[in-house]
């Protein structure tokens, strides 16, 4: 198997995904969450995989499986517990792709107890979820960042300065302009920006062909 593995591109390469959605707990019983499906990362893990990656998949709570023996799948649930996985294979890998729609806000306090219906209105409080990418944007030694960008309006200007707030080596900006994109769709459409602000543009394409293009566009990088 090994001698298999080793013509292909990413052969000896160390990739770890962030994907999926994050739940944040208001008590226990109740979470603050979004609709991504983890379509995306999951993808991308198994494009990367299938070109001879070793990849460490840390997902938050998704309906996705995997069964590849070049994935191993870290499951999370909170922002919290993404960036203590994200920091634990760090150093340790070659490229970083995040992938995730972390939640940004967190309840302040979380109740011990399941809260009680009680007045007409109930207001929660609450606080800055860590980022994970800008964290390990922070700490960069080697390793190639990328990170995703999901805009509404200035996409490509608000994108651009999500590349170098957070660091990054490659952003890859999710359009919302065509319907089809996005979320919780099985179609993506695509803008990359690198850190030289080179911008590629993609067509509307499956979920399965983007992640294809993300890791085409790596590998080329790498290896300029
Ligand atoms: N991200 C992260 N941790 C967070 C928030 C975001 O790792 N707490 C990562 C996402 O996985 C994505 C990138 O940062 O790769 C950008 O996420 P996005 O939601 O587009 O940007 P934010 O920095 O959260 O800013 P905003 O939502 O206000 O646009
Ligand atoms: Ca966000």
């Amino acid at each position: 198997e090994k001698d298999i593995l080793n013509g292909l591109p990413l052969n000896g390469k160390k990739v770890m995904i962030t994907a999926g959605p994050t739940y944040e707990a208001i008590d226990p019983v109740r979470f603050i969450g979004n609709h991504s499906s983890g379509k995306m990362g999951f993808e991308i893990a198994k494009a990367a995989a299938n070109l001879g990656a070793e990849v460490i998949l840390i997902s938050g709570p998704t309906h996705q499986t995997v069964n590849h023996n070049l994935i191993t799948v870290v499951p999370v649930v909170s922002a919290l517990n993404m960036y203590e996985a994200a920091h634990k294979y760090y150093s340790n890998s070659d490229i970083v792709i995040a992938a995730a729609a972390v939640a940004d806000y967190k309840p302040k306090n979380v109740a011990n107890q399941k809260i009680k219906k009680k007045d007409a209105t109930l207001t929660l409080e609450l606080e800055k979820t860590k980022d994970v990418l800008a964290s390990l944007g922070e700490i960069k030694t080697s390793q190639f960042l990328v990170g995703f960008a999901l805009e509404t309006n200035n996409e490509v200007e608000n994108a651009k300065s999500k590349l170098k707030r957070k660091n990054l080596d490659l952003i890859v900006l999710n359009s919302l302009q065509d319907k089809g994109a996005g979320f919780k769709s099985d179609t993506n459409k695509v803008t990359l920006i690198d850190k030289d602000e080179n911008i590629s543009t993609f067509k509307l394409k499956s979920k399965t062909e983007v992640a294809t293009d993300i890791i085409n566009t790596i590998i080329t990088a790498i290896n300029a």
